[in-house]
């Protein structure tokens, strides 16, 4: 990914690290400990987009960075504060929520992560997009979800070899499936590149980085935190099943959307597919997958009820963010950063 323009003294003084020869990242987890005092972490742009490029060197790299940074003693110890600050805004603002289906879970874990996607329907945004929408909003909505959606399902591949036995066979069903069973032009991520090419965007990796606001982000930064710690394969797991249960119904209005404004049948091919194979992923992740794992390992339980509260949760805040920007006739994107933000220190 191409090293994105900083927006705060700890994503400045990261990509200062990053674009240098590999040495000692003194200081910068003192500066993440800073950085995360603030109202809000999952809305704060300069920790978000530090914590995205933390993450990155696992996925993609950043363009011109020593791949050696990925496992550097000082950028994990700096991306450890932001996932631990990260983490625990999360479990305070979901623990309500948690907490109401708690019951249910202990007989139906199925039931009970239906029952939050209800209680978290989300703002309209699909009904927003299937109806009303300019082809200008359409684009933005594209640029904003190119973040998760160009390495898509890769956050949750991480959960494959942290399960045994059925958990593991559904989970691999479904993801099977988000890769295209193997073909290149069925990959999800790939039919949504062709969306971007054909509706005028750029499908690089990465290219829109700049103009997602933190509120986006942080649907991508929570996947990859809770996907790469063994620590939470239980949120992991109930973070898919939450995502594939809230995304059969938004993503045909996605499609009438695409369809209304002109851009055909080709480029509603991506959210056609997930039209019917999130009907079948949703059942397969909340009966095969996340309730076998808590009948193996019933302290999971709680973290399963977590992520898909976060997975609702954060989802809700990016539409919402979209959406409140569109009421008033503003862009959703991220203007670009009109001063140079200067390095701390
Ligand atoms: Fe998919
Ligand atoms: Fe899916």
């Amino acid at each position: 990914m191409r090293p994105p323009a900083p927006r705060g003294p700890l994503s400045a003084r990261l990509l200062t690290l990053l674009a240098e020869p590999l040495r000692a990242a003194d200081g910068l987890a003192d500066l993440a400990r800073q950085s995360v005092r603030v109202p809000l972490v999952r809305a704060d742009e300069d920790v978000q987009l530090s914590l995205l490029v933390c993450q990155e060197l696992d996925y993609d790299g950043i363009d011109g960075a020593d791949e050696r940074w990925e496992c550097a003693a000082g950028l994990l110890a700096a991306r450890r504060v932001l996932e631990d600050a990260f983490e625990a805004e999360l479990r305070t603002e979901t623990s309500m929520l948690v907490g109401e289906v708690q019951d249910t879970a202990r007989h139906d874990v199925a039931a009970a992560i239906f029952a939050l996607t209800e209680s978290v329907p989300g703002p309209p945004l699909a009904r927003h997009l299937h109806r009303h929408a300019t082809r200008r909003q359409l684009a933005e909505f594209l640029m904003l979800r190119s973040v998760y959606h160009l390495k898509e399902a890769d956050p949750h591949t991480w959960l494959v070899p942290r399960l045994r036995g059925a958990p593991k066979a559904a989970l691999l069903a479904v993801q099977i499936d988000e890769y295209g069973s193997g073909r290149l032009e069925r990959m999800h991520a790939e039919l949504f590149a062709d969306t971007m090419r054909l509706a005028g965007l750029d499908p690089t990796y990465g290219a829109y980085v700049d103009k997602v606001p933190a509120a986006t982000l942080a649907v991508t930064t929570a996947m990859s935190m809770f996907g790469r710690q063994r620590r939470l394969r239980g949120a992991t797991a109930g973070h898919l099943a939450a995502f594939e249960a809230t995304s059969s119904l938004p993503n045909r209005r996605y499609g009438q959307a695409v369809r209304r404004l002109g851009l055909g049948d080709a480029a509603a091919a991506y959210f056609d597919e997930h039209v019917e194979a999130d009907a079948v992923h949703e059942q397969v992740a909340t009966r095969e997958l996340c309730a076998p794992l808590v009948g193996a390992e019933p302290d999971l339980l709680a973290d399963v009820l977590f992520g898909a509260a976060v997975c609702l949760l954060l989802d809700a805040q990016a539409a919402e963010a979209m959406l409140g920007a569109w009421r008033l006739g503003r862009s959703s994107l991220l203007p670009a950063w009109a001063t140079p933000v200067r390095e701390a220190g």
